[in-house]
Protein backbone atom coordinates (compact mmCIF):
# COMPACT_ATOMS: atom_id res chain seq x y z
CA UNK A 1 0.00 0.00 0.00
CA UNK A 2 1.23 3.17 -0.79
CA UNK A 3 1.14 6.47 1.53
CA UNK A 4 0.58 9.91 0.71
CA UNK A 5 0.83 13.16 3.01
CA UNK A 6 0.02 16.68 1.91
CA UNK A 7 0.15 19.58 4.44
CA UNK A 8 -2.12 22.59 4.36
CA UNK A 9 -4.70 25.06 5.54
CA UNK A 10 -8.11 24.41 3.36
CA UNK A 11 -9.58 26.95 4.87
CA UNK A 12 -13.30 27.68 2.43
CA UNK A 13 -12.59 24.35 0.88
CA UNK A 14 -12.68 25.30 -2.86
CA UNK A 15 -12.59 23.50 -6.17
CA UNK A 16 -8.88 24.16 -6.42
CA UNK A 17 -8.46 21.90 -3.32
CA UNK A 18 -10.15 19.05 -4.56
CA UNK A 19 -8.22 19.27 -7.57
CA UNK A 20 -4.71 19.04 -5.65
CA UNK A 21 -6.13 16.30 -3.01
CA UNK A 22 -7.74 14.05 -6.01
CA UNK A 23 -4.35 13.65 -7.60
CA UNK A 24 -2.63 13.63 -4.65
CA UNK A 25 -4.85 10.16 -3.57
CA UNK A 26 -4.01 8.81 -7.24
CA UNK A 27 -0.39 9.15 -6.49
CA UNK A 28 -0.88 6.03 -4.23
CA UNK A 29 -3.76 4.47 -1.97
CA UNK A 30 -3.78 6.30 1.07
CA UNK A 31 -3.80 9.77 1.52
CA UNK A 32 -3.16 11.29 4.79
CA UNK A 33 -3.76 15.58 5.33
CA UNK A 34 -1.65 17.42 7.67
CA UNK A 35 -3.99 20.22 8.72
CA UNK A 36 -2.92 23.36 9.94
CA UNK A 37 -4.50 23.93 13.49
CA UNK A 38 -5.68 27.34 14.51
CA UNK A 39 -2.57 28.42 16.11
CA UNK A 40 0.39 27.54 13.86
CA UNK A 41 -1.69 29.01 11.60
CA UNK A 42 -2.18 32.35 13.17
CA UNK A 43 1.26 32.22 14.76
CA UNK A 44 3.46 30.39 11.62
CA UNK A 45 1.43 31.93 8.41
CA UNK A 46 -0.27 35.23 10.04
CA UNK A 47 -3.61 33.70 8.29
CA UNK A 48 -6.65 33.56 10.24
CA UNK A 49 -9.08 31.22 9.20
CA UNK A 50 -12.92 31.44 8.34
CA UNK A 51 -13.80 28.18 9.42
CA UNK A 52 -11.87 26.20 13.00
CA UNK A 53 -9.74 23.47 13.09
CA UNK A 54 -12.45 21.10 13.54
CA UNK A 55 -15.18 22.41 10.78
CA UNK A 56 -11.98 21.84 8.48
CA UNK A 57 -11.18 18.56 9.40
CA UNK A 58 -14.82 17.52 9.10
CA UNK A 59 -15.01 18.99 5.59
CA UNK A 60 -11.65 17.45 4.62
CA UNK A 61 -13.20 13.85 6.03
CA UNK A 62 -15.85 13.96 3.91
CA UNK A 63 -14.04 14.12 0.68
CA UNK A 64 -14.27 10.92 -0.95
CA UNK A 65 -9.97 11.02 -1.38
CA UNK A 66 -8.77 12.01 2.00
CA UNK A 67 -8.42 8.62 4.27
CA UNK A 68 -6.85 10.36 7.59
CA UNK A 69 -6.42 14.08 8.66
CA UNK A 70 -3.79 14.65 11.13
CA UNK A 71 -3.11 18.06 12.95
CA UNK A 72 0.07 20.07 11.65
CA UNK A 73 1.20 22.02 14.47
CA UNK A 74 5.12 23.02 13.64
CA UNK A 75 7.37 23.47 10.33
CA UNK A 76 9.55 20.69 11.86
CA UNK A 77 7.02 17.58 12.26
CA UNK A 78 7.48 16.83 8.64
CA UNK A 79 10.29 14.72 8.97
CA UNK A 80 9.51 12.71 11.75
CA UNK A 81 5.17 12.50 10.63
CA UNK A 82 7.25 10.88 7.09
CA UNK A 83 8.90 7.81 9.63
CA UNK A 84 5.42 7.68 12.28
CA UNK A 85 3.29 7.08 8.70
CA UNK A 86 5.48 5.24 7.13
CA UNK A 87 5.02 8.03 4.05
CA UNK A 88 6.22 6.85 0.38
CA UNK A 89 5.08 10.08 -1.50
CA UNK A 90 4.95 14.07 -0.10
CA UNK A 91 2.69 16.30 -2.25
CA UNK A 92 2.58 20.10 -2.40
CA UNK A 93 1.05 22.75 -4.86
CA UNK A 94 3.89 23.83 -6.98
CA UNK A 95 3.96 26.98 -5.30
CA UNK A 96 5.79 24.93 -2.44
CA UNK A 97 8.44 24.35 -5.41
CA UNK A 98 11.54 23.09 -3.96
CA UNK A 99 10.53 23.95 -0.66
CA UNK A 100 10.36 20.58 0.70
CA UNK A 101 13.23 18.72 -0.99
CA UNK A 102 15.19 17.84 1.88
CA UNK A 103 12.56 15.26 2.82
CA UNK A 104 14.09 13.47 -0.27
CA UNK A 105 16.31 12.65 2.53
CA UNK A 106 14.15 10.42 4.22
CA UNK A 107 13.77 8.22 1.34
CA UNK A 108 10.56 9.62 0.36
CA UNK A 109 9.36 10.76 -3.03
CA UNK A 110 8.66 14.73 -3.25
CA UNK A 111 5.66 15.75 -6.15
CA UNK A 112 4.79 19.45 -6.79
CA UNK A 113 1.62 19.64 -8.05
CA UNK A 114 0.69 22.55 -10.51
CA UNK A 115 -1.83 24.58 -8.84
CA UNK A 116 -5.25 24.85 -10.12
CA UNK A 117 -5.19 28.52 -12.14
CA UNK A 118 -7.30 31.10 -10.66
CA UNK A 119 -8.77 30.03 -7.45
CA UNK A 120 -7.34 30.47 -3.63
CA UNK A 121 -8.94 31.19 0.09
CA UNK A 122 -7.48 34.64 -0.08
CA UNK A 123 -8.84 35.41 -3.66
CA UNK A 124 -12.59 34.23 -2.32
CA UNK A 125 -11.87 36.64 1.14
CA UNK A 126 -11.34 39.23 -1.38
CA UNK A 127 -14.09 38.69 -3.73
CA UNK A 128 -16.78 38.55 -0.87
CA UNK A 129 -15.27 41.37 0.75
CA UNK A 130 -15.34 43.31 -2.69
CA UNK A 131 -19.21 42.14 -3.36
CA UNK A 132 -20.41 43.09 0.44
CA UNK A 133 -19.50 46.57 0.04
N1 LIG B 1 -3.86 24.51 -4.02
C1 LIG B 1 -3.92 24.22 -5.39
N2 LIG B 1 -4.59 25.06 -6.25
C2 LIG B 1 -5.19 26.18 -5.77
C3 LIG B 1 -5.14 26.49 -4.39
C4 LIG B 1 -4.46 25.62 -3.53
O1 LIG B 1 -3.38 23.20 -5.85
N3 LIG B 1 -5.78 26.99 -6.63
C5 LIG B 1 -3.12 23.63 -3.14
C6 LIG B 1 -1.92 24.32 -2.50
O2 LIG B 1 -0.83 24.36 -3.39
C7 LIG B 1 -1.67 23.44 -1.30
C8 LIG B 1 -3.10 22.99 -0.91
O3 LIG B 1 -3.93 23.23 -2.05
O4 LIG B 1 -0.89 22.31 -1.66
C9 LIG B 1 -3.64 23.75 0.29
O5 LIG B 1 -3.48 25.11 0.00
P1 LIG B 1 -3.93 26.32 0.93
O6 LIG B 1 -2.79 27.25 1.12
O7 LIG B 1 -4.68 25.84 2.10
O8 LIG B 1 -5.01 27.00 -0.08
P2 LIG B 1 -5.06 28.39 -0.80
O9 LIG B 1 -6.39 28.45 -1.48
O10 LIG B 1 -3.84 28.60 -1.63
O11 LIG B 1 -5.12 29.39 0.44
P3 LIG B 1 -4.45 30.81 0.68
O12 LIG B 1 -4.98 31.74 -0.37
O13 LIG B 1 -4.91 31.19 2.09
O14 LIG B 1 -2.95 30.57 0.59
Amino acid sequence: MKRVITYGTFDLLHYGHINLLRRAKALGDYLIVALSTDDFNWLEKQKKCCFSYEQRKSLLEAVRYVDLVIPEESWEQKKSDMHEYHIDTFVMGDDWRGKFDFLRDEGVEVVYLERTPEISTTQIKQDLNTTQK
